[in-house]
């Protein structure tokens, strides 16, 4: 989990341990200091200007094409990475504001698939699935891949301000943040009030850099979204009232019979279920069933065996089936889904201990 990673923890304050969701979080492993990497030449260029967002998936070879530099984290283990043009703006830009008075650092910048999918699991398991999607992109999905967006944190009379609630209590500072992000060849990516067009709610730390601060200032100073200068907010809103329709779509839980679970019990294994199920792109749940005591009971033994390692042994196991349709052909590309289809019978192991909460195991067809 990314708070056992946070670097020195202890020595800032024990609280920081237990509150982990930073910006839009990140997490690391290596201690380093700075350092570059990158330095050889890269062959291909990026596209400073390329859209990714709920529609749209880091366009392929990007990360061959990508040249990162590294900063030491105040936060986390690992180094901050950055694509070199858009570090260099940001030093320019941090500098800008100090004069101004105001302090702002790197939290949470370039991020793998894999350290999404972390993100990703650590706010839907601290924050709830309804959170997590209208925060955390889904993995392939984030503009985080690109190298180019910065989640940005506040220093305030010498404090790190950088939990998501905390910063959301300095609205003057990020105003005069955001009035100096164009000069730089900056925008603010996730605008208050059009989280209908930009699928995600207001992110006041979250910059995009886009190189060219000519056409930063036409966004900016007209307060548009990416997707409205790009001419596209229209597609990207209609398929964004679709993915949330599917999300409020109706399932049908089977309860079956019990002797051993109460309706409560199932209730919670369905809800851990989905929040999962909530991050699968395109896809509709239609039913999540209960299947019988005598199966929860075989598989008491493989629940354990999925445990992770040093937490305590399960006392109970519980497996449901759903029935769930799969994305549409477009929204199903570069997935495994076969399009459009319903998929029966798909299986979910979920593990308690005595007094505790399900934890999701596994999933897919035995
Ligand atoms: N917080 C933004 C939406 C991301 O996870 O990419
Ligand atoms: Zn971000």
């Amino acid at each position: 989990m990314t708070y056992t990673k946070r670097i020195a923890a202890a020595a800032i304050s024990a609280a920081l341990v237990l509150a982990p969701l930073a910006g839009c979080g990140a997490s690391g492993s290596q201690p380093d200091a700075k350092q570059e990497q990158g330095t050889e030449q890269k062959q291909a260029t990026i596209d400073y200007m390329a859209l990714v967002n709920k529609q749209n998936k880091l366009p392929d070879g990007w990360e061959e094409a990508l040249d990162l530099v590294e900063e030491k984290s105040l936060l986390y283990e690992d180094p901050v990475k950055v694509e070199r043009k858009a570090y260099e703006a940001y030093q320019a830009l941090k500098e800008d504001l100090a004069k101004d008075g105001v302090s702002v650092e790197l939290d949470s910048c370039y991020r793998s698939v894999a350290h999404q999918q972390e993100v990703m699991d650590e706010f839907t398991k601290e924050k709830g699935a309804e959170y997590a999607q209208t925060h955390v992109a889904t993995p392939g999905y984030s503009e985080h891949h690109t190298g180019l967006a910065l989640d940005l944190f506040l220093v305030i009379d010498g404090e790190k301000v950088y939990e998501n609630d905390e910063m959301m209590k300095y609205p003057e500072v990020w105003e005069k943040v955001h009035a100096k992000l164009a000069d730089h060849g900056f925008i603010l990516r996730y605008l208050e009030g059009k989280d209908d067009i930009t699928g995600y709610a207001y992110e006041p730390w979250h910059i995009r850099y886009i190189d060219n601060p000519e056409v930063a200032h036409k966004i900016m100073d007209q307060g548009l979204t990416f997707e409205e200068y790009l001419g596209v907010a229209e597609e990207a809103k209609a398929a964004n009232a679709k993915d949330e329709a599917a999300k409020k779509a109706d399932y049908e839980v089977d309860y079956g019979t019990s002797e051993v679970y109460t309706h409560d019990d199932i209730d919670a294994a369905v809800k851990a279920v989905m929040a999962e199920f909530g991050t699968w792109k395109g896809c509709t749940m239609k039913k999540v069933a209960y299947t019988n005591d005598q199966t929860c009971k075989d598989n008491l033994e493989y629940a354990n065996s999925l445990r992770k390692e040093g937490t305590p042994e399960f006392t109970q196991a519980m497996v449901l089936t759903s029935d769930f349709h799969s994305p549409s052909a477009e929204e199903a590309q570069g997935t495994a889904w076969e399009p459009d289809t319903d998929y029966k019978d798909y299986t979910w192991t979920l593990g308690r201990t005595d007094g505790g909460e399900w934890q999701l195991l596994t999933w897919g067809y035995a």
